[in-house]
């Protein structure tokens, strides 16, 4: 019964991304941005509210910009790693603006990264084909993809053994400097497992920046909703660490993190967006209640780190290719 239940849970997390990419797939049809390849990894197109798609907006807006930081500060000579990547697009999206670092590696759950790799091979085109032609599939069950620039791998994030023997099978530099994202994917894991795994990162990489995309703010009627809404889909948030913007920055500071960060998205919003993006995307839909909005928005953070003495981004002032 116990392992029954863990499975229902563990199918209800990993449905979170078809939720994450048809959110993203609805508001880029309605022109918030632009993404070339959303839809062939997306299953189907879900109608959202406007606060919803504005959400979005400033989550894939500042996750960009906070990527293509990075990789412009090291001119390109460093790795990102994506854990819990999803049907993220992003990858394909950088490779459009010239953007590659050396090495880009997508990690998820096996049943995720086998319908990944199933989706690219299924309808190629022009995904399949920025991956080059030294394409490797893995194994008769296909659970990912390898090539020069980019690996799609399989490992569960609440086993550290399992995600350090891809993360060497993916050939990465551990002396590079790197970017670890975790878009929307640390409160999924149960706290000792979340804190074991940061712990794990800030030891392995040399140099080493994490973009934490989380939940924040925690303790008010407005969460308590979210979680119901959630537990109620056999999803539980594990919000013991991330109850507010202190608790996150003190998590990770205790895993190992030197310097770290952290804004909540409806400051992010208001004050490091550009306002000629926000002019522009407020124009797309009108919103009935803006404090619907603030409100969602403060429930979420951008937490930034460094497991050196410098943090080579911020989120102070983000500029990215996306429009
Ligand atoms: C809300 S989705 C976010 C997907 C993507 N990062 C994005 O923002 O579009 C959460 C992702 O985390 C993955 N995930 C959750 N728990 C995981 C675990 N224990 N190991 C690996 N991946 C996990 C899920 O499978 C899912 O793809």
């Amino acid at each position: 019964m116990a392992c029954a239940n863990a499975q229902l849970t563990d199918n209800a997390v990993t449905s979170t991304n078809d939720d994450a990419t048809c959110s993203k797939s609805y508001a880029v049809s309605l022109g918030y941005w632009v993404d070339p390849y959303i839809k062939t990894v997306c299953k189907q197109t879900i109608k959202k509210t406007p606060e919803i798609n504005r959400g979005y907006f400033a989550r894939v807006y500042a996750v960009r910009a906070l990527v293509e930081g990075f990789i412009n500060t090291h001119q390109r000579k460093c790795q990102v790693v994506s854990l819990g990547a999803g049907y993220d697009t992003l990858f394909w999206n950088l490779k459009d603006h010239g953007l590659l670092p050396v090495k880009y590696v997508e990690i998820d759950i096996a049943t995720v990264t086998r319908q990944k790799t199933f989706m690219l091979l299924r309808k190629p085109g022009n995904m399949l084909e920025a991956l080059g032609e030294e394409v490797e599939v893995l194994g008769v069950a296909k659970l990912g993809i390898q090539c020069p620039h980019y690996a799609l791998l399989p490992a569960d994030l609440r086993n550290t053994n399992e995600l350090d023997k891809q993360l060497q099978a993916a050939s990465l530099d551990f002396q590079l400097p790197t970017l670890v994202l975790v878009e929307c994917v640390l409160m999924y894991l149960p706290e000792d497992d979340s804190n074991r795994l940061l712990g794990y990162l800030a030891q392995k990489f040399s140099h080493c920046h994490l973009v934490n995309y989380d939940v924040t703010n925690m303790s008010d009627r407005f969460a308590q909703v979210m979680l119901e809404n959630l537990g109620s889909r056999q999803c539980p948030l594990h919000i013991q660490d991330c109850v507010s913007d202190s608790a996150q920055m003190e998590r990770l500071k205790r895993s190992g993190w030197m310097q770290v960060s952290v804004k909540d998205m409806n400051n992010l919003y208001n004050t490091s967006i550009p306002h000629e993006q926000r002019t522009r995307i407020e124009k797309i839909e009108m919103l009935d209640e803006v404090h619907l909005l603030s409100e969602l928005l403060k429930h979420y953070c951008i937490c930034i780190a460094s497991n050196t003495q410098d943090l080579d981004i911020t989120c102070a002032s983000l500029t990215s290719s996306i429009s």
